[in-house]
C-alpha cells in the first residue's frame, strides 16, 4: 500500500461517525439537532446518557488509535502520528456525515494512546482535573491540549510529537471557538455529576 492510500483510509476510518450512527441506529436520534449539536460523546452522554456516550467516546478513541496502527498493520513506512491526524481531520470534517464533525478531543486522544500510553494516561488524568475543578467538559479538553504541548516540549525530544501535539491542540481550539464564547458569557453547560 503506498503513502497516499493509507493516508486515505485513516481519513476514511476517522470519518466514520459514531455519534451519529449510534444515536441513528441505536435510539432513532440525530443528535445534531439536539445539545450543542456536536458529533461528538460530550454531546451524546448530554443527549443520549451514559451508555451510549460511552461507546460513542471509546468508538471515537479507537478509531485514532487504529488509524496509528496502520502504518505497523499494513507494514508501510510512514510515521504513525501523521497518519493519526488524518484520522482527526476525518473526526472534525467526516466525508460521511456532509463535513460536519467532532471537535478532534478523543481521535487525537485515540492517536496518542497508540504512541505514548504514559502521555495519554496522564492527559486523562489532567481533564478529570479540570473538570473536577470547573465542570466544564469543554475546558477541560483544551487544557489537556495545553498539557500535551507541556509535556512533550519539556519532558521530550521528540519532534514529530511535538509538532503533532501542538496541531491538534490547534484543532481543538478552534473546533471549540463557540464553547470559549459560551464560557466568557457564562453559558456554557457544566457537568451536573461531578
Ligand atoms: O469533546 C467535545 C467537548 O469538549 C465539548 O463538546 O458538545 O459540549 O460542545 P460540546
Amino acid at each position: 500500500m503506498t503513502k497516499t492510500l493509507i493516508l486515505i483510509l485513516a481519513y476514511l476510518l476517522g470519518s466514520i461517525p459514531f455519534a451519529l450512527v449510534v444515536g441513528k441506529l441505536g435510539y432513532g436520534v440525530d443528535i445534531r439537532e439536539h445539545g450543542s449539536g456536536n458529533l461528538g460523546g460530550t454531546n451524546t452522554f448530554r443527549v443520549l446518557g451514559v451508555k451510549a456516550g460511552l461507546i460513542v467516546t471509546i468508538a471515537d478513541i479507537l478509531k485514532g488509535t487504529l488509524a496509528a496502527s496502520l502504518p505497523v498493520l499494513l507494514s508501510v513506512d510512514i510515521h504513525p502520528l501523521f497518519v493519526g491526524l488524518f484520522a482527526v481531520i476525518g473526526h472534525m470534517y467526516p466525508i460521511f456525515a456532509g463535513f460536519r464533525g467532532g471537535k478532534a478531543v478523543a481521535t487525537s486522544g485515540g492517536v496518542l494512546l497508540f504512541y505514548s500510553q504514559f502521555l495519554f494516561l496522564t492527559l486523562i488524568a489532567v481533564f478529570f482535573i479540570v473538570l473536577y475543578i470547573s465542570k466544564y467538559v469543554s475546558l477541560s479538553s483544551m487544557l489537556a491540549g495545553v498539557y500535551a504541548i507541556i509535556y512533550t516540549v519539556f519532558f521530550t525530544d521528540d519532534i514529530p510529537l511535538m509538532i503533532i501535539v501542538t496541531l491538534q491542540a490547534a484543532f481543538i481550539f478552534y473546533r471549540h471557538r463557540a464553547n470559549i464564547r459560551r464560557i466568557m458569557n457564562k453559558t456554557e453547560p457544566k457537568v451536573k455529576w461531578l
